[in-house]
Parts: structure tokens; sequence; C-alpha cells
């Protein structure tokens, strides 16, 4: 994967709340058709690193560093921006709108492709083939999905833009092991598809599973990184990361 082109590069990255530095210089690279992976524990800095790369911090002021996207800064540009280059942000905990039904949800995901109708006509129907549970319940409020299937509809929605570049923050947070699987199945799909994919997770041995290479954060710091079967096999994070 070396060979190929670097779509997204952060380097030096550094944030703060306040006093408190939440990321201190991480630098990072992933290549197109990629699915990298940033493991790490509660408060390590994840989640951190994905809102700042799409925005959705609104590069906070207290920010130093550069983020390059297709070759283009992108740190401090507004969110639905960036999103327009490519960039989809799926965030940790599902937000999606409960009151709305999950077709309304998931039209919402493709709202800039106003022009676009048929596209997206065949886009909500492919969301419905990748998640059958939510065109059963496609006329009814999102609300009363369970955790799982807001998840898969958060991810739906995500879709719906057709990025050509995904941040998945923690999918598997809060869902039963079976659904947990069957999250992994879904990266591996999109992946498969030539989804470039920048995987945020708790779940470390899985997201190694899937993912072709990998960084380690530890309170703002990146520790480790390297290929997946390589940080498998490493014993430090064998210890603290993958349950020995
Ligand atoms: N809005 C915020 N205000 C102050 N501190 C924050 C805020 N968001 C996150 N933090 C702190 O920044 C650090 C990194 O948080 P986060 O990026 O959410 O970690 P992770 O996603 O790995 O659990 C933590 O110490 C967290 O308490
Ligand atoms: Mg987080």
């Amino acid at each position: 994967m070396s060979e190929t082109e670097v779509v997204l590069s952060v380097r030096d990255l550094s944030v703060r709340y306040g006093a408190a530095q939440a990321l201190d210089g991480i630098s990072l690279e992933v290549h197109r058709g990629e699915v990298v992976t940033i493991i790490g524990g509660n408060g390590a800095g994840k989640t951190t690193t994905l809102k700042t790369i799409s925005g959705m911090a609104e590069m906070l002021r207290t920010s130093t560093g550069e983020v390059t996207f297709q070759g283009r800064r992108i740190d401090g540009m507004a969110s639905n921006k960036i999103a327009r280059l490519g960039m989809a942000h799926v965030p940790e905990g599902r937000r999606i709108f409960p009151a709305m039904t999950v077709d309304d949800n998931l039209l919402i995901g493709s709202y800039r492709r106003r022009g676009e109708v048929e596209a997206v006509a065949s886009d909500l129907a492919l969301a419905y083939e990748r998640f059958p549970i939510l065109g059963e319940r496609r006329r009814q409020p999102a609300g009363f999905l369970s955790g799982g299937e807001q998840q898969m509809l958060a991810i739906g929605r995500g879709l719906m833009a057709r990025p050509s570049f995904l941040l998945l923050d923690e999918p598997s947070l809060g869902l039963a092991p079976i659904l947990v699987s069957r999250m992994f199945d879904i990266i591996r799909t999109l992946a498969g598809e030539g989804t470039t994919i920048l995987l945020v997770e708790q779940m470390a041995r899985l997201a190694l599973g899937v993912a072709d290479r990998g960084y380690v954060l530890e309170q703002g710091r990146i520790v480790a990184d390297g290929p997946s079967a390589q940080l498998l096999e490493d014993p430090k994070l064998k210890a603290a990361y993958l349950g020995g």
C-alpha cells in the first residue's frame, strides 16, 4: 500500500481544550483504498482526532499542525466544505434524528446532491439492500430503532453522500456482540468496494482485523504504528489492548 496515493496527511497536530492537552503532536497518513485504524483507550484523543480532521470541532482555535486531504490543506476549513471534498464523518454515539423517519434520516445524508434525483434514489435502495432491517422500518421514526439499528442508520446516512473517505468513530460502541461482528462485516464490505476508511475503535483486535495498518494513541500521542499484522503480534500491545 505504501506506493499508493496519500489521501489524508496529518502533520504534528496538537489540540488543547483550555489547559488540557488532548492531542500532542500526532502525525498520520492514509493512502487511497486503505483501511487505517486508530486504537486506544478512553480519553486517548481518538474522537478529537476525527473531529479535527473533518472540521466537526471547527478546528479548535487551540490547534496547531497541518491536515491535508487530497493534496489540499483543510485545517481551519468549515466542515461542510470538507464534506463536499468527499469526506464523511460518522460521529460517535449515533447522532440520528429520532423524530424523523428512517427514510428522511438517510436522505439528510444526500442533501448536497440535489440535482441527482435518480442517483440518490438508487443509493437509497442500496442502503436498504445493505441494511435490510432499516428497509423494513423505513417509514418509522428513527427513535424507535434499537441501538444497533441506529448505528447502521448513522453509517447509511454517511454513505448517502457517496464519500470517497469515511471516518468512523467507534461504530461498535454499545452494540451486542452479534451486531459488533455484523458491523465489522459491513466495514469489510465497504473497504472491498474501494472506500478509504479511517476507523477509530476501542475494540482493538477486531479493528486490526479489518484494517491494513494501525496507530496506537495514548494520552494524545502515537506510541506505536505499523501494519495490523505486526501490531497484533506486539507483546506490549497484546498486554495493554489485545487482552493478552
Ligand atoms: N469538549 C471538551 N472539553 C474539554 N475536554 C475535552 C473535550 N472533549 C474531550 N476532552 C478531553 O480530551 C481528551 C481526549 O478526549 P477524546 O478525544 O474524546 O478521547 P477518546 O475519543 O479517545 O475517548 C480527554 O482527556 C477528554 O476528557
Ligand atoms: Mg471517543
